[in-house]
């Protein structure tokens, strides 16, 4: 029986929400990972150390007792964040990075950074105490295709803060273009980049063939298959820059299919066999732990965890369940348009 053993894998991006969402989906991600950094876009967002305190107590309280799990806290960046607040929570350990969402670029992003200049000082605060800055890197000007919006946000951000603030730890979060990735991969060893399974899966062919695909749709957009291949490289590459962060993103059937559906893919139920088939039709299973387990925590100058887990490949493809309850209601389950042989016991 052909097996994969690796170092058990953090999730470097997740939106846990809150209440009956929260109940439900928590259970989904700390059942094979160890660590997740937890996204602050709740409505209302999640502001500063307290905040997220007493929402990493909601989470808290909904890990089952068999897993072992640590949520990693973040602060949702505003224009009038407090850098001084933002640094002491930081340091005080109640927090571990802040998340900068470019204004109506996604999902509850209304009161993020509309002029990046106007954080510029935050920031600066940020890289003298080592806080790590995650960005949702789309530009949401609207004469900018929605397509191009990451590259776009690449060059003229980006770059800018890049070349400001060399020694802010930052991640450029789930990337979709190959303009990112190269990026990424020519940059100083302070940018690195997380990489969703669903980017990894489909081009964006899967928004529209055969009728219009909802579930398929997520912020930054899935790309045309040139772009696909280059996050497939770079995920399957070894390189520490790349690492896994699966922005599983629930949201209510009833709120997807819809006249104006949400963005966001629910993919933790079946990351990991979706993510050990894809390594294994590149011939790169060796290389799987390296993106699930190892990078990023490099990265975060986190140490490695200590436990393992198991992929085993089946003889029979995976059945995939459909949905997840939330009580009488349902969230659809990211399942991939190709065979996944691989799961994990
Ligand atoms: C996310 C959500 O639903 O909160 N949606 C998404 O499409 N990824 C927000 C985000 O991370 O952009
Ligand atoms: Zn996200």
């Amino acid at each position: 029986m052909e097996e994969i053993e690796i170092i058990k894998p953090d999730d470097w991006h997740v939106h846990f929400r809150d209440n009956n969402i929260l109940k439900a989906v928590v259970p989904e991600t700390t059942r094979h990972f160890a660590r997740a950094i937890v996204m602050p876009n709740l409505t209302p967002p999640i502001l500063n150390g307290k905040q997220a305190i007493k929402y990493k107590k909601r989470i808290i309280k909904n890990i089952p007792k068999s897993h072992n799990f640590e949520p990693l806290m973040t602060i949702y960046l505003t224009e009038n964040t407090n850098k001084f607040e933002l640094s002491e929570s930081y340091q005080e350990g109640l927090v571990f990075a802040a998340k900068l969402y470019p204004a109506g670029a996604t999902t509850n992003s209304e009161s993020g950074v509309k002029d990046i200049k106007k954080i510029m000082p935050i920031l600066e605060t940020m890289s003298k105490v080592g806080m790590p800055l995650l960005i949702h890197g789309e530009v949401t000007h609207k004469e900018v295709d929605i397509f191009d919006r990451e590259k776009v946000f690449v060059d003229q951000n980006l770059d800018f803060i890049c070349k400001e603030l060399p020694e802010l730890k930052i991640t450029l979060e789930h990337i979709t273009t190959k303009e990112a990735t190269e990026y990424v991969w020519e940059s100083n060893e302070n940018l690195a980049a997380s990489i969703t399974p669903h980017h990894l899966a489909l081009n964006r062919n899967a928004l529209f063939v055969g009728g219009i695909r909802p579930h398929n749709y997520c912020l930054p957009i899935l790309k045309s298959e040139i772009h696909r291949k280059s996050l497939v490289k770079a995920a399957i590459s070894g390189n520490p820059k790349f690492f896994l962060g699966t922005d599983t993103a629930p949201h209510l059937i009833h709120d997807k299919e819809s006249d104006c559906g949400c963005a966001g893919v629910f993919n933790a139920t079946y990351c990991l066999p979706i993510l050990a088939q894809i390594f294994d039709n590149e011939r790169s299973k060796n290389k799987l732990e390296n993106f699930v387990s190892k990078n990023g925590a490099k990265h975060y100058n986190l140490k490695f965890n200590k436990q393992k887990i198991k992929l085993t490949k089946l003889s029979n493809k995976l059945t995939f369940k459909k949905y997840l309850d939330i009580r009488k209601e349902k969230v659809k389950i990211f399942e991939p348009d190709f065979p996944v042989f691989w799961d994990i016991f």
